[in-house]
């Protein structure tokens, strides 16, 4: 079979980026983002809070921005994500502590119809379901988020069936679009991974159209790289399934100064190369995905307590991690 366009790409939030984005005369980050890469993905402007705020509101505009982006830049886009456990309106959080089964379907089939449905022929993956398991050291082990995630909540009876129907709701909303299963942890062949793996097959036994697993790529220096990635992504493409890599980046603790030593920058570079190269061995790899392509756009700092994660400097100096990614193609 013939490899799949790989498509190299990176988050960016539109709301808070792009909105005023000025076609004839694109800043430096602008120009960057369109200039060097295939896709983009809404890194937050498609989630429930920013998309959905209230219940009969929708707000386009920062996905809006981003497709309008992709479109004038000619990128296509990644969807990110309908179902979630995290960055849902309040009044889904607040209402789920009431909801039937029946209620968070609909609330979760409106939804999706509605997201997908507008978007639909733009996006060429849509992560449908995203960090739907728990991870080992949390309580009950590696299981699907039926406490975390409001929509499994309510119909942990039988979780499996909702996230079979939210890839048929978002496939007959965008038949076009490649589904994707999304998570992280989720590089090598591991207890989180099996789980997926085992949930991958029943979907597709059950018929559900789910065309993709994504390992979302959120590496760190504190740690080693798992060499058994490429075979996770093999066994996931001998299912029928794409891979991607959809939110790579490698971060690293800081000296007091705030730098990173030549060694991790060093390793950072091979990190990525790792990643990649387990993208690229695998015909179905699809895309991979930078999450912000410089340190001034990365969720990192602000989250863990590392940094220096991203391909670029904040005045988008190439790191030798830009340059590895560059020769590794
Ligand atoms: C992150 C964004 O980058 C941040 O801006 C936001 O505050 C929190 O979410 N896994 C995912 C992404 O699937 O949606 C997350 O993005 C990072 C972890």
């Amino acid at each position: 079979e013939a490899p799949i366009d790989l498509r190299i790409g990176s988050a960016v939030w539109g709301q808070s980026e792009l909105l005023d984005y000025d076609h004839a005369n694109p800043d430096e980050f602008e120009a960057i983002l369109g200039g060097e890469f295939d896709s983009v993905t809404p890194e937050n402007d498609m989630k429930w809070a920013e998309i959905h705020p209230e219940p009969d509101v929708y707000d386009f505009s920062g996905a809006d921005a981003v497709v309008a982006f992709a479109k004038a830049n000619r990128q296509e886009v990644r969807g990110h994500t309908l179902l979630w456990h995290s960055q849902n309106s309040a009044w889904v959080t607040e209402a789920s502590a009431t909801w039937t089964c029946d209620e968070a379907r609909d609330v979760l089939e409106d939804h999706i119809r509605t997201v997908v449905g507008r978007y639909a022929g733009d996006i060429y993956e849509w992560d449908v379901a995203n960090e739907i398991f728990q991870d080992t050291w949390d309580a009950g082990g590696v299981k699907l988020r039926t406490e975390a995630n409001p929509f499994l909540k309510a119909c942990s009876e039988d979780p499996v069936a909702l996230i079979g129907d939210a890839f048929r709701w978002a496939h007959e909303a965008d038949p076009e679009a490649a589904l994707f299963l999304n998570d992280y942890n989720a590089e090598g062949v591991n207890e989180k991974t099996d789980a997926y793996y085992a949930l991958a097959q029943e979907l597709l036994a059950d018929g559900v159209p789910l065309h993709g697993f994504g390992a979302q790529g959120h590496l760190s220096l504190m740690y080693g790289f798992d060499e058994s990635m490429q075979e996770n992504f093999e066994r996931f493409a001998d299912l029928g399934l794409q891979v991607a890599v959809t939110e790579a980046d490698v971060r690293m603790p800081l000296d007091e100064n705030g730098e990173p030593t030549a060694e991790q920058i060093a390793l950072q570079a091979e990190r990525y190369d790792g990643m990649l190269q387990a993208c690229l061995n695998v015909p179905a790899c699809s895309s991979f995905t930078v999450w912000g392509f410089d340190d001034g756009h990365s969720w990192v700092p602000g989250v863990f307590d590392e940094g220096y994660a991203t391909i670029m400097t904040e005045e988008f100096e190439k790191k030798p991690a830009y340059f590895a990614l560059l020769d590794g193609l």
